[in-house]
């Protein structure tokens, strides 16, 4: 499986910033090894300028940071999975924790997004991943088990696994500074990867499922040699081609 390494922008780089940090990528990464590839989730506002930049860099692709479930309609301030296509977007990320804990998303809603951008033609990175208090509490697997339930409730059985990821960022390891020790990274993937196949017998074993918090280029090797993590979604360490392109290459 290729190691799909992630850049999440946030609400980060104006149209002009995400075109000069596409392209300073492209070129700093050069060839893409043949089990890399790279994902960039810019903000909405930047896709076009986003997409422009990859150009046609072979292994490059690029995704929205989150998704309204509909066609088109009254829901203002939100885009649509054909808008993200029209833009450029293979991808779209669902659940990420800031969406859940900052905005007040809901599992059911996230798992509403999943299915509907999945039916859309997107592909999903579904993001998951527990709070410090529910770790503290010996509620990972708990945590893990419902928003995976939750969160893929409506995708079918016979999904194409590499339309598919999971990203699991511990909340607590998000802009912190705080990495996961490979210990926990390999517990937390492990109990991910389990409930995978246990809801998708065929698709299970193939689904990518990435590590996500307090990536840098001083880690990423190591995290990303590790069992079951097949890839890093990456948000500060992302913002800068210079690091971003060591970590893509780690
Ligand atoms: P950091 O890499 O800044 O910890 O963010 C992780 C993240 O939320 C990626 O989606």
């Amino acid at each position: 499986m290729k190691k799909l390494m992630a850049a999440n922008w946030k609400m980060y780089k104006t149209a002009d910033e995400a075109r000069q940090t596409a392209d300073a990528l492209v070129k700093a990464v050069g060839t893409l090894p043949g089990d890399r590839e790279v994902l960039i989730f810019p903000p909405f506002t930047a896709l076009h300028a986003a997409h422009d930049a990859l150009g046609q860099a072979a292994g490059f692709h690029m995704g929205g940071q989150d998704v309204y479930p509909a066609e088109e309609g009254a829901f203002t301030g939100e885009i649509a999975p054909g808008m993200l296509k029209a833009a450029g977007c293979g991808w779209v990320l669902t659940g990420h924790s800031e969406r859940r804990h900052v905005l007040g998303e809901t599992d059911a809603l996230v798992g509403s997004k999943t299915a509907f951008s999945l039916a859309a033609g997107l592909s999903v990175c579904l993001c998951i991943g527990e709070k410090l208090d529910e770790r503290e509490a010996g509620a990972l697997t708990t945590v893990i088990h419902r928003q995976l339930e939750t969160g893929l409730a409506d995708v079918p059985a016979d999904v194409d696994p590499g339309r598919l990821a999971i990203a699991y960022e511990p909340v607590w390891a998000i802009g912190t500074g705080k990495v996961a020790g490979p210990a926990e990274i390999l517990e937390a993937h492990a109990i991910v990867r389990a409930k995978l196949c246990a809801m998708f017998p065929s698709a299970g074993t193939d689904m990518p499922i990435l590590y996500g918090g307090s990536v840098k280029p001083d880690n990423a090797a190591e995290i990303v040699g590790l069992d079951n993590v097949d890839g890093v979604l990456v948000g500060g360490a992302s913002l800068q081609a210079d690091s971003f392109s060591r970590i893509v290459l780690a």
